[in-house]
């Protein structure tokens, strides 16, 4: 099939190439030119264990990445794989999805035959009928069901593990509309993803546009809700010298509750679960709903690093000293700091007037442009040394080899909010839950 993806971020680099790698001959359309050259010459524009080798395998010829959004006239479906941040609100900002499908809908102004736009940005539910929808058909000049066909079709790939996630996902979720232009939209997105359903069983849910919609953001807000009530219960634990994961173990064999996503820690960060909570709270207030139990899944999350910084307080107080910060990634298998757990606490820090020298295998360069002025090290041993107190906030597998290297410490004080450190002797060790 001809598909073009519009966007080349994290999703839409992901689909475009786990697509061409399925057979698909792919356009992958973005303003960005650095962006676009970069994935022509075969390099991945982010990093992604896996990706930068899809990439080098089919640019140039089942993978082309182009500015022009003309070249999609030649393709029978559309992705939409545009950015949709929140403002301070939480408010969605939809202007990428507004812009980008008026410039999908001028093309289709020229085009004869079938076509296919879908929706794969996470977007508040009624957006792809009353945002999506009328700008492409005011700019195309055409009516959604007779001119070209909409749906709705979100992603659930991790940062780290995206092209394992989007070759084998655990479902795929078709939201369309409906009647017979459902039903021609339903056959489109059955072969697009036919190769990937021929290697990988998963589930596929056929379902409404909006349906679709929310399913994304109930999946999300669910998770981030379950990562924090097992800190909070892990708060808990930790006031009764109660060992959390030993509690998230036993509470994990139920199995209406599931032994995965119950890592107690310093929180959640990264590009989807705060964005998402904070639409999903807003867009619910809007209607006059007030859901009191997602804001205080993200009360609790933004009181995590704060506990942190407690536990550190108990033991020693910073001011004037160096202090080791271990991981800066919101979560190891990725360089990206979104709303990193690291970022409070390295706040918290010079709010107390540490000295911070930050450490991370790959996430250094993108924390330096948020703090430019703290010290960075090239190694967990160097950031260590000389250090009077360490606090880990991404579980990076390193850190678990970390042994000798405490004795280079000024003060052996390490306050572990990832679970990546053991107890040993010599060290004064603070989990945060446990
Ligand atoms: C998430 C969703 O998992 C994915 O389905 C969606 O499409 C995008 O958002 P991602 O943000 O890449 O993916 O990371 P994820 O692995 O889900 O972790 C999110 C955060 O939760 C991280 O900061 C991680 O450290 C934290 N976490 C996760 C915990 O604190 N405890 C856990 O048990 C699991």
């Amino acid at each position: 099939m001809q598909i073009s993806v519009i966007g080349s971020g994290y999703v839409g680099t992901t689909l475009a190439a786990v697509l061409a790698d399925a057979g698909h001959d792919l356009v992958n359309v973005d303003l960005d030119e650095e962006i676009v050259s970069q994935i022509n010459d075969g390099v991945a524009p982010i990093f992604e264990p896996g990706l930068d080798e899809l990439v080098a395998e089919h640019a140039g010829t089942q993978l082309r990445a182009t500015t022009d959004y003309d070249d999609i006239a030649d393709t029978d479906v559309t992705f939409l794989a545009l950015p949709t941040p929140t403002d301070d609100e939480g408010k969605i900002d939809l202007a990428a999805m507004r812009a980008g499908s008026r410039s999908v809908g001028e093309i289709l102004a020229e085009k004869d035959g079938d076509h296919l736009v879908v929706v794969k940005s996470t977007v508040v539910p009624t957006t792809t009928e009353e945002v999506v929808v009328p700008a492409v058909e005011e700019a195309s000049g055409k009516t959604a069901g007779e001119g070209f066909d909409v749906a709705m079709n979100p992603e659930f790939l991790r940062e780290g593990t995206a092209v394992y996630d989007c070759q084998e996902p655990d479902k795929i979720v078709l939201g369309v509309q409906d009647g017979a232009a459902g039903e021609r939209a339903l056959d489109t997105l059955h072969e697009v993803y036919e190769p990937i359903l021929a290697d990988h069983d998963a589930s596929v849910v056929e379902t409404g546009l909006r349906e679709a919609e929310m399913i994304k953001y109930a999946n999300n807000a669910f998770l981030a809700a379950k990562i924090s009530l097992i800190n909070e219960l892990g708060n808990i634990c930790k006031e009764y010298g109660v060992d959390a994961y030993e509690v998230a173990d036993a509470i994990g064999l139920d199995h209406r509750i599931g032994p995965h996503f119950l890592r107690s820690g310093v929180g959640w960060g990264g590009s989807c679960f705060p964005k998402d909570v904070a639409a999903i709270i807003h867009a619910a207030r809007e209607k006059g709903y007030a859901p009191e139990l997602l804001e205080a899944a993200v009360a609790v999350n933004e009181r995590q690093p704060q506990r942190l910084l407690g536990l550190l307080d108990t033991h020693t107080d910073v001011a004037g000293k160096r202090v080791a910060v271990l991981g800066l990634a919101f979560k190891p298998g990725t360089d990206d700091i979104r709303e990193s757990r690291a970022i409070p606490v390295i706040e918290g820090l010079i709010e107390r007037g540490a000295d911070v020298v930050g450490y991370d295998p790959v996430a250094t360069e993108n924390m330096r442009e948020h703090f430019p002025d703290i010290e960075y090290a090239d190694s967990a041993a160097a950031a260590l040394e000389g250090a009077h107190a360490a606090l880990v906030t991404t579980d990076w597998d390193e850190f678990e080899a970390l042994d000798g290297e405490f004795d280079a410490m000024a003060d052996p004080v390490v306050i572990d909010g990832r679970r990546v450190i053991e107890r040993r002797d010599g060290l004064t060790y603070e989990g945060i839950t446990w």
